[in-house]
């Protein structure tokens, strides 16, 4: 144990190092701050290292743990520590800082031969060749045949990627994508160093296959002789890749459609939105259908009031169409078997990820057929639509991309009455809530089996299913009640995995004074159906039809999460824009 002899001793050291060695300088280990204090009593530093770091080597320190304390001269072991940290962090300064003039010297000198190197740029100006073979103009759909020629293509940059002596573009012109390489003299002009994303080019060149090893859109590239810029695109904060990314919120890439659709995803539904329309077309005609194109605007409705988008211009109550179900009806003396493309309207009042409030409304409307027929019709259109579809190589390997693995559906589809569907759901402990109550509990007969538990047994059963002859109250006045059954009626919903309800469809009332019952039992005022009554007074027959949802088709068929993905510009409760 030390003696008194030896701590007194060790002070007296303690006190000789510390000395008169310089200005004094006060540090309060609790009420001093290194950031506001200055050295003094009155405002002392929080550390000995701190101190020493500001007032340099030769300072007097005097410091205490406790604001209560008297200051005491630092002791001569902690001086060595604080000293040794205070050399250590003017080491490691001094190095950062001689790092920081290296590379700012790099960076001026980098910017200089960036400078020179655009100077430089300015100076080369592409002149087209005219001595080499003239070249052809072609979409990039077209290029495999002109392979090993000079081609002129136009488009926008995709995707871009600048090395030194070489750039890499892929060309966009919405028929495919297209690799191009620019080298040499074309890599080096101010509008390729300048180049942005979504820059529209025109560029000329020939086609190569792409090196063995290698892959490329198409299998081919365009080796560059000559382009230019036609409408360059901002870079910066601006630029296109800058505006959205997959994490931006739902609302901001709705406000942004017209340029999410540029994306390979979007572009990708979209061409195959296209050819689904024709190949039902193609299927339709096939099945001598006559394609015709009834008015949006109308005075009767077909589905009900609730969803009824009213206006007034007309100077009497007029709607946009909910369907154009009643003038298919009327056409079917005049051309025969029918079907429209056209939008339809629906003010619906709820936000789900299956209804839109404008929509692309395939409907066909068949004469002199029988309920079974209907449901036949319907397989064989959607079935065969499908291998027209998929026939297209484009479009198989589009729709293998989008929905990887899809199968077509086998035939027949699966029929199902409306009630063993009830008892499908109770069986299977799918439940809703009570209308009245909203206590959960079993289905019973009369429901309006909601959307939820539609797709569950759908998902369930996994396969198409048509689901059959609902009871009249829930459905619309213009159904056909089955023969011997009256409560219920010859209607069908074609259901899809993970979509639901696709199609709607039903036999209509052939007889007139049935027809008059039926507006009387739904309160509607005949008067200005009269046109569509005419047709039970002109010649009657048995018919029917059924209206398919082109976006719900398309979210099946592609499988995207809602049809919102499946229109081009999508409305619904509180979006109208852009
Ligand atoms: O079942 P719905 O209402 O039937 C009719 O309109 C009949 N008049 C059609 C006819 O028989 N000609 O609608 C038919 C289909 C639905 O199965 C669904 O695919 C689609 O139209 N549909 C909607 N799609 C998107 N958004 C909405 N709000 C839709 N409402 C109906």
């Amino acid at each position: 144990m030390a003696s008194i002899v030896d701590k007194v001793a060790e002070k007296v050291g303690d006190l000789s190092l510390t000395g008169d060695k310089g200005p004094e300088v006060y540090v309060d280990e609790e009420k001093g701050s290194d950031e506001k204090g200055a050295g003094t009593v009155a405002a002392p530093y929080a550390t000995a290292v701190h101190a020493m770091t500001v007032k340099g080597h030769d300072i007097n320190i005097l410091t205490r743990k406790k604001d209560a304390q008297e200051y005491q001269p630092i002791t001569k072991s902690a001086l060595k520590n604080v000293k040794k940290t205070v050399e250590t962090n003017e080491r490691k300064s001094k190095k950062a800082a001689e790092e920081a003039e290296k590379n700012a010297k790099t960076a001026a000198e980098a910017k200089a031969r960036e400078e020179r190197r655009i100077e430089e740029s300015k100076k080369i100006v592409l002149v087209e060749d005219s001595s080499l073979p003239k070249p052809t103009r072609s979409k990039i759909e077209g290029l495999q045949p002109l392979r090993e020629q000079r081609v002129r293509v136009f488009g926008w940059v995709h995707r871009l990627r600048q090395q030194k002596e070489m750039t890499f573009i892929v060309l966009r012109d919405g028929t495919g994508f297209l690799q191009c390489i620019l080298a040499g003299r074309c890599a080096q002009t101010y509008d390729a160093l300048i180049l942005t994303t979504e820059s529209t080019v025109e560029l000329v060149g020939t086609v190569q296959p792409v090196p063995e090893g290698k892959t490329a859109p198409g299998g081919h590239e365009l080796i560059v002789d000559f382009w230019r810029t036609l409408g360059a695109a901002p870079g910066g904060d601006d630029a296109f890749n800058n505006r959205f990314n997959e994490q931006s919120d739902a609302s901001v890439l709705a406000d942004l459609r017209h340029l999410t659709i540029r994306g390979e995803t979007a572009a990708a539904v979209l061409h195959v939105r296209a050819a689904v329309l024709n190949a039902f077309r193609t299927t339709f005609v096939k099945h001598s259908l006559t394609e015709v194109t009834p008015p949006c605007m109308v005075q009767t409705q077909v589905e009900g009031g609730s969803t009824l988008f009213e206006f007034d211009y007309y100077g009497q109550k007029a709607y946009l169409t909910q369907s154009s179900q009643l003038y298919l009806e009327t056409c079917l003396p005049s051309l025969g078997d029918v079907f429209c493309i056209q939008e339809s309207f629906r003010a619906e009042k709820s936000l789900t990820r299956r209804h839109l409030s404008e929509y692309t409304h395939l409907e066909a409307e068949l004469c002199f057929i029988t309920f079974d027929d209907l449901m036949t019709h319907i397989e064989n259109i959607i079935c065969e639509t499908i291998d027209v579809l998929l026939s297209d190589p484009r479009m198989a390997e589009l729709v293998q991309m989008l929905n990887p693995g899809f199968k077509p559906p086998k035939r027949p589809f699966l029929r199902m009455d409306y009630r063993d569907a009830i008892k499908y759901l109770n069986d299977h402990g799918i439940q809703r809530p009570d209308e009245v109550t909203g206590e959960i509990g079993d289905h019973v007969i009369g429901d309006d089996i909601a959307e939820a538990a539609e797709r569950q047994m759908t998902d369930q059963l996994n396969v198409p299913i048509f689901l059959n002859k609902f009871p009249k109250e829930i459905k619309a006045f213009y159904m056909k009640p089955i023969p011997g059954d009256p409560k219920y009626t010859e209607s069908v919903d074609l259901l899809m995995p993970g979509v639901g309800e696709i199609v709607g469809g039903s036999m209509r009332i052939a007889d007139m004074q049935e027809l008059l019952k039926a507006y009387k039992r739904e309160g509607i005022d005949p008067e200005p159906y009269y046109w569509f009554t005419d047709q039970r007074k002109y010649g009657t027959c048995e018919h029917g039809g059924y209206g398919l949802g082109v976006e719900r088709f398309l979210a099946w068929l592609t499988k995207r999460w809602t049809v919102r993905e499946c229109s081009l510009y999508p409305r619904w409760m509180g979006r109208a824009t852009p």
